[in-house]
């Protein structure tokens, strides 16, 4: 039979449509992970991977690309040239040194802030409208960087911030009080960091305020000195996490699928990511991480969430600490 001339003769399954595009630099445990989970969730229509050595990115797409039978249709291509980012619609930087035993977050900042100098204007030349989300580490000097290198408006590029760090906060609470993870709603704000903290304040499971929080026959109230554990967990997890295994992957990765959801489907998600803060509750001139309302447009609203004293002091330190580093470095 004659078929419809109006069916194009396109595969099955790529019916032309605006596809949505998700370009990945680096191919390293985060970024090939990353790319994993944004196929698995169907987070984008293609997904590129993008990294300087060649056998591993084509390694890496190629492995991807033996499994799409098993994900929701999407198109995975990687190579160590730029263009494979050509016109992606969001772009997440995750290449950089890997966080040793023992290292901070800081201590690769120098590395990572001459490689963002260094490749940034060539990402944003071939995906001049992406919304670009930072997740090397520092991440947020590297965001800072970043701002003041590509010259975008601070919506369009920020970084993936505490929103793994508020995950892990989350799988805490979740697991002493015995509620779903989903239904805790509670951020950490700050650096990605050592000096990051919880916004206690504000936090609640089904509208009772968690500091109000009873618990029940299988577990107490969140007392102080549970809080003060669970923070000092929440901290200590990358280099927990990192002396047992070399490198954190899965949860990052998750978290930036997250973020690429957010922003390709417009879906205004309340997330903890880092951006440049301007006079948010008085501090400035600094990326860290707050409540934010992240859409089509990135970094689009950041939510100005009643603090506590502890907790503008906790936030003001955290901006010092940051603003130290990033002077260290000319920027
Ligand atoms: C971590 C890395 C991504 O916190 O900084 O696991």
């Amino acid at each position: 039979l004659a078929r419809d001339a109006a069916v194009d003769d396109a595969p099955a399954g790529t019916a032309r449509r605006r596809t949505t595009k998700v370009a990945v630099v680096g191919a390293g445990a985060v970024g090939s992970t990353m790319a994993y989970a944004a196929l698995m969730r169907g987070a984008a229509r293609t997904v590129a991977l993008y990294d300087i050595n060649k056998a591993k990115v084509e390694a890496e797409a190629l492995d991807l690309g033996h499994g799409i039978q098993f994900m929701p249709m999407a198109e995975v291509v990687g190579s160590d040239d730029i263009a494979v980012c050509a016109d992606a619609d969001v772009v997440m930087v995750t290449a950089g040194a890997k966080q040793k035993p023992g290292q901070t977050r800081i201590d690769l900042a120098e590395n990572t802030i001459a490689l963002v100098r260094s490749m940034l204007p060539s990402l944003v030349e071939v995906a001049p409208d992406a919304v670009f989300v930072m997740v090397t580490n520092p991440v947020d000097i590297v965001t800072y960087a970043a701002l003041k290198v590509s010259g975008l408006p601070p919506a369009r590029l920020f970084g993936s911030g505490t929103v793994l760090d508020s995950s892990r906060l989350r799988y805490l609470v979740a697991h002493h009080t015995g509620v779903a993870v989903q239904n805790v709603h509670a951020y950490i704000a700050g650096e990605h960091g050592d000096t990051e903290f919880p916004l206690w304040t504000s936090a609640s499971i089904g509208g009772v305020p968690l500091l109000e929080w009873r618990g029940s026959r299988s577990a107490g109230p969140l007392t102080p000195e549970v809080r003060e554990s669970m923070t000092r967990e929440v901290i200590d997890s990358a280099y927990r996490i990192i002396e047992g295994k070399g490198a954190t992957n899965y949860a990052v990765a998750l978290a930036g699928s997250r973020i690429i959801e957010a922003v390709l489907n417009d879906e205004r998600r309340v997330l903890p990511v880092s951006s440049l803060l301007e006079d948010y509750h008085g501090i400035g001139d600094v990326c860290l991480s707050v409540p934010t309302v992240v859409g089509r447009g990135g970094a689009q609203r950041l939510l100005e969430v009643p603090l506590s004293d502890g907790e503008l002091a906790s936030l003001r330190h955290s901006a010092d600490a940051l603003r130290t580093v990033a002077r260290r470095f000319g920027l």
